[in-house]
């Protein structure tokens, strides 16, 4: 007789929980914020908008912090530079343009000198995928990701959700699973390189909407339906430019990024045709809707410069919003506990500790 076979049990290895983020400050993702964080953000965007800028630049004064980009910009580093400074805070900026980023210096390096030089927060645009997680690992320090490669953008998710609630929810900055059910966001155009597109796919559904992906498949690829939070669903796809207008109540048009397009060739007459947002289009198939883009807006391509300068268009709302959202998240950033277990490399004698949650605007 045989002997009996061994059976031997097979042991999946836990998936370790993610470290991320290291620093209760940092925002690397639109998930790094639970509801009651999210409603903090949206309360304090509204407050320090109000408040007196006379008394609101004495809330973080004289803090620093360092924008750090590494790609262009207008709106985003504009706006966090001057939410830090209407609260007080000294900036610094560097550029990949005219720093020693340009003569090699790794991003890790680059933060580790911010942090020596007294940076108490780091705001991180860079055209690498997953750059803010590196940052915020090496350095410890609250990061900001203001867009990294084709990844996250949280702070635009932020402002245009607050844009959303301004439009069609009186303005609430009380969010919950609910707050935008039976809203439809329809998201157009190059899907497959906006990290736009991916940081409201994560949070919008959240709330309770729909979100519609809607471009044609070189720039929207099946997968990106499984893009939303959880298996809830809440994102779906839809070809059919016309069919996704009808239903929504919100549409966000998108550049195609030509510098992410690596060789990608599109017939752009067969896009407008296929995708363009026209005032007849707009007119006929969703007379409602608010429209926004996260700019730069390409007018004449994805969108008519009629309907970007109309009546339902949002889009220059959503940067003003950007300001409020931003001064929100560096205060938070800046009044956050201090660093979890920081490694003693990163522990300089003259970088400035975390400033205690005590200080004015602090949460408990
Ligand atoms: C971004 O930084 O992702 C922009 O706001 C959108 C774009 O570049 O098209």
């Amino acid at each position: 007789m045989s002997p009996a076979p061994v059976r031997r049990k097979l042991h999946t290895p836990p998936v370790p929980a993610s470290p991320f983020p290291y620093h209760p400050g940092s925002l690397l993702s639109v998930n790094d914020l639970s509801l009651d964080e999210l409603n903090h953000v949206l309360a304090r965007a509204t407050a320090l908008e109000k408040q007196d800028p006379l008394t609101r630049d004495r809330i973080l004064a004289k803090r620093r912090v360092a924008l750090l980009f590494y790609e262009a910009s207008t709106r985003t580093r504009t706006s966090f530079e001057l939410a830090a400074k209407a609260l007080g805070a000294d900036t610094a900026l560097v550029s990949n343009l005219s720093s020693s980023i340009e003569k090699g210096e790794s991003l890790k390096d680059t933060g580790l000198n911010l942090r020596a030089l007294g940076a108490e927060a780091i705001i991180l645009r860079s055209n690498s995928s997953g750059a803010a997680w590196l940052l915020e690992e090496s350095t410890r320090l609250p990061v900001l990701n203001a867009g990294d490669g084709m990844h996250e953008h949280p702070t635009q998710a932020l402002l245009d959700l607050r844009t959303i609630l301004a439009h069609l929810r009186g303005g609430t900055t009380k969010v919950n699973e609910k707050t935008l059910a039976g809203v439809t966001v329809t998201i157009t155009g190059d899907i497959l390189h906006s990290r736009v597109a991916r940081s409201n796919a994560l949070l919008l559904p959240r709330l309770g909407a729909e979100v519609v992906l809607c471009g044609p498949k070189e720039l929207l690829p099946e997968v990106a339906a499984s893009e939303g939070p959880d298996s809830r669903g809440g994102v779906t796809i839809e070809r059919d430019f016309e069919a996704a207008l009808k239903r929504s109540q919100v549409v966000m048009m998108l550049r195609i990024q030509a510098e992410r397009l690596a060789g990608l060739q599109l017939d752009l007459e067969e896009y407008k045709a296929g995708y363009q947002l026209t005032g007849e289009r707009l007119a006929r198939l969703a007379p409602k809707a608010i429209v926004m883009h996260p700019g730069p807006i390409i007018r004449g391509l994805e969108i008519t410069s009629g309907v970007a300068d109309g009546p339902q268009s949002a889009i220059l709302e959503q940067v003003t919003h950007g300001l409020a959202i931003r001064m929100a998240v560096i205060e938070r950033a800046l009044n956050a506990t201090a660093l979890k277990s920081a490694p003693t490399s990163v522990r300089t004698s003259s970088a400035r500790p975390a400033k205690p949650a005590s200080r004015k605007g602090a949460r408990a």
